[in-house]
């Protein structure tokens, strides 16, 4: 006899079986001694190996100038996984096979040797497809990714592919570039050496189980697309917020800010997954097609729409949580004038069929009470007769929340009748939890990122008119600042919600932020 869980497997869509299947591999990690090796990639490829998700063979290849031995640079990556692992302890066995496949080329990263060296390591693997499968991760600066390109393909180890499935990939890190002029830049350099094809632009927000879910949501169930539109949404919230302040970060925080760092692409790619169009199917470029179109109906402001529409803001001293927070200006590397913003928060307007006069109203911030992102649909109230009329505007129109993480759930809000004689009306929730309906095991991004790129799969990765629209989108307001001084109403003390000025944002349309709140 079945019972639930059983018929649930059985009705459960197997898309994923419809995959590519994976490879032999060999990774090479430029930027090899760096922090992202350590905390980011290494725990993530080591998980793939123990899940045996990893194809078999493989081969990583860390290249960085620091002097090292395989064995040496295997024990510092030993050490970081103790601390970066997101399960701990770590499986020695586990462990001792995957190091095995650990190798480091030490070489500077515009010396030809080093590239020759790093040809010949790969030729010496003892299977074809470990020399020919070719997945070069270059976790450095962006000012030398094109410079990498060129070196490789100079060794013969980047050619550019015109067609059929891709064999030499690169992997390249976020930032892309700091301005639309950049970036554009960039991209001409990379597709000297490879085919956008061959190019996979890291956005992690879309490794998030939350934030591929979006389009699960959407797109595999009837009632919810039905509402998906100007005819049932009021507004859309989005929050990515942060209670960690810059840190250590400030020389890098200074020269981004956080429209750049987390508008341009984190926030901008949920907008983009929650309000596209359905793909006419899920390939890779059809799914990327739409969130492009998507970017491009965000309609362009002027100066004093910018200036309506648009909060910066930046953190005075305070405190998070109990703990006492400096301001931004004394944090470590930050020039003590600067006018850099550790928050935005804007209203924008989708110019398309669907959207038409739906605001979507996003902000993300440092030094933020949560760290919680979430995506809020708030629909149109119910009709002003029956219990509305007798309510007013105590009466809470419905809402549906993807809360990101943490607590990675949904959340649906309606009204109940309160038990009892008197007809009371209250607002009650009915939940989703990740962690009820599947268990505790919440993948890192990085992990399925770099499955999907060690599979030749972009769905998750960011094209080239992807990126340069974002860019476009960001620099256009950005561009509205410059010079400008910040005023006294765009600061907010750390561990608020933000500047007055963004609250201003939704009371002046006769709305009002939601802000996230811990679940139980
Ligand atoms: C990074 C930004 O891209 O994303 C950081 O550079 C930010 O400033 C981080 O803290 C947020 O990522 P997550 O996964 O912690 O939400």
């Amino acid at each position: 006899m079945n019972d639930l869980s059983n018929l649930d497997e059985l009705l459960a869509s197997r898309a994923a079986e419809t995959r590519r299947t994976i490879e032999p591999c060999t990774v090479v990690i430029f930027g090899a001694s760096g922090d992202l090796t350590a905390r980011k990639l290494i725990p993530a490829l080591y998980h793939l190996a123990m899940e045996g998700a990893l194809p078999l063979p493989y081969r990583i290849i860390g290249f960085a100038r620091r002097e090292k031995t395989d064995d040496t640079w295997r024990e510092e990556l030993h050490t970081a996984l103790q601390q970066f692992s997101r399960t701990k302890p770590l499986n020695e066995d586990v462990w001792k096979a995957f190091a095995a496949n650990v190798h480091y080329c030490q070489a500077d990263i515009s010396d030809d040797a080093g590239y020759e060296k790093l040809k010949s390591t790969i030729q010496s693997f003892d299977n074809d497809k470990l020399k020919k499968n070719l997945l070069f991760y270059l976790a450095t600066n962006p000012s030398q990714f094109g410079e990498i390109a060129e070196h490789l393909n100079r060794v013969g180890l980047l050619h550019k592919e015109e067609g059929g499935i891709t064999t030499e990939r690169l992997v390249v890190e976020k930032p892309f570039g700091h301005d639309l002029a950049s970036a554009k830049a960039l991209n001409a350099e990379l597709i000297r050496f490879a085919h956008e094809r061959q190019i996979f632009r890291i956005d992690h927000y879309l490794g998030k189980e939350t934030v591929q879910n979006i389009l699960t949501f959407r797109f595999s169930n009837g009632i919810f697309e039905h509402l998906w539109n100007r005819d049932s949404i009021d507004h859309v919230q989005i929050t990515v917020g942060e209670k960690i302040g810059v840190g250590s970060r400030g020389g890098y925080y200074e020269e981004s800010g956080a429209m750049r760092d987390m508008v341009q692409n984190h926030v901008l790619q949920v907008l983009s997954l929650v309000a596209m169009e359905p793909p006419v199917s899920l390939e890779a470029e059809n799914v990327r097609d739409e969130k492009v179109k998507l970017l491009k109906s965000i309609r362009a402001m002027s100066a004093a729409e910018s200036a309506k529409n648009v909060v910066r803001g930046q953190y005075f001293a305070g405190e998070v949580e109990g703990e006492a927070r400096p301001a931004y200006r004394s944090e470590p590397k930050v020039n003590a004038k600067s006018n850099v913003e550790t928050f935005v928060a804007m209203k924008l307007l989708i110019d398309n069929w669907r959207w038409s006069g739906v605001p979507f109203y996003l902000r993300t911030g440092k030094n933020l009470p949560l760290s919680a992102s979430e995506v809020r649909i708030q629909f149109k109230p119910a009709p002003n007769i029956l219990f509305a009329a007798k309510s007013g505007t105590k009466l809470d129109p419905n809402s549906l929340t993807l809360r990101l993480q943490p607590d990675e759930g949904i959340t649906l809000r309606f009204n109940g009748k309160v038990p009892g004689a008197a007809m009371e009306l209250r607002p009650v929730r009915m939940r989703f939890s990740y962690d009820t309906e599947f268990g505790a095991y919440t993948p890192e991004a990085y992990e399925r990122l770099l499955l999907e790129a060690i599979a030749g799969d972009a769905t998750l990765f960011i094209r080239r008119d992807e990126v340069e629209t974002a860019w476009g989108i960001v620099d256009a307001i950005r561009s509205f600042w410059a010079d400008k001084p910040l005023t006294n109403r765009e600061f907010y003390l750390a561990g608020t919600w933000g500047p007055t000025a963004a609250d201003d944002l939704l009371t002046s349309d006769g709305r009002e932020w939601r802000n996230p709140q811990p679940q139980k």
